[in-house]
């Protein structure tokens, strides 16, 4: 699969595939899937609540006990690729593309709050997104906040 197949249309076994199965054309999607497809492909057991209204310009995107300590995942909101992770009780989120060839952070292996990419191994702090592997180099990260059950990213 090209480096272009793969940013149209995600990883042969990543969220998307997971999410549209074979019946996915050339193009993207237009329209994030709902979250319950999402958490429905990734495997999550807890939903995210829907009772709660996040802040202004933040998104609902996961329950707050769906991942596992050190567990990072790529998460559509809004039609955009976030790496959404979870250290200790803290939850992290920083795009989902790594800037060096476009891999997807959300299946790299996370230490710490240092995610490796799993396309050629460059290291980003989720904390601020800046990269340790290219000092000159960072991922975009976004705001978090936990609102009752619910974790609340800001796009
Ligand atoms: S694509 Fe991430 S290190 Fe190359």
């Amino acid at each position: 699969m090209s480096l272009l197949s793969t940013l149209l249309r995600g990883r042969p076994d990543g969220l998307r595939a997971r999410l549209f199965g074979r019946r996915r054309s050339a193009a993207p999607a237009a329209e994030a899937p709902p979250p319950e497809a999402q958490e429905k492909a990734l495997g999550l057991s807890k939903q995210a609540p829907k009772d709660v209204t996040p802040p202004d310009g933040f998104e609902v995107v996961l329950h707050k006990d769906a991942l596992a300590d050190g567990q990072i995942i790529e998460v559509i909101i809004g039609g955009t690729a976030i790496a959404v992770a979870r250290v200790g009780t803290t939850h992290y989120a920083v795009a989902n593309t790594c800037p060096h060839a476009g891999g997807p952070l959300g299946d790299g292996k996370l230490d710490g709050t240092v995610v490796s990419c799993p396309y050629h191994g460059w290291k980003f702090d989720i904390a601020d997104g800046r990269c340790v592997t290219q000092p000159s180099v960072s991922v975009r990260t976004y705001r978090v906040q936990i609102v009752g059950d619910a974790v609340c990213v800001e796009l």
